[in-house]
């Protein structure tokens, strides 16, 4: 009887313990894990870039190229959009890391617009 009964505590304290680790681990890691959605990175360009970019990549306002005729990789477009270049403000401490990337990924649909 009395083993039976230390069966059913220890499996309550397990159940118990593994409800509390889902509970508390789910929303800490979507709040940090979570990329920015596409909405979020389009508004991002629409607000920062499309000034001399364009919707589109080709307005080329303010001496800037034409985003569609890019050659730039992916990791250079990235420090490019963090630095800045030329007349183009740098976005560091303007955007985050994973917008600056997402938009620098976003740009590259531009390409097939031709
Ligand atoms: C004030 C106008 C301006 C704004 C705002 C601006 N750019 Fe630019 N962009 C330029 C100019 C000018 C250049 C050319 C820089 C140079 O080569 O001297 C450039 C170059 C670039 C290039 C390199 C293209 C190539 O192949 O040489 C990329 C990519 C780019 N911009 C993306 C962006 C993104 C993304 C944003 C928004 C975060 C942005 N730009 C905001 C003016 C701007």
């Amino acid at each position: 009887m009395r083993s039976e009964w230390q069966i059913f505590a220890v499996a309550t304290v397990l159940a118990l313990t593994i409800a509390a680790c889902g509970g508390s681990e789910t929303p800490a890691q979507n709040a940090s894990v979570k990329p920015p959605s596409k909405a979020s990175i389009k508004r991002a360009y629409t607000m920062k870039c499309s000034l001399c970019h364009g919707s589109d990549g080709r307005l080329m306002a303010s001496k800037a190229p034409d985003l569609s005729q890019s050659t730039l990789d992916l990791e250079s477009r990235i420090a490019l959009i963090t630095y800045g270049k030329g007349t183009m403000p740098p976005q560091k401490g303007v955007l985050d890391a994973a917008t600056i990337r997402g938009i620098a990924e976003y740009i590259e649909t531009f390409r097939e617009l031709k």
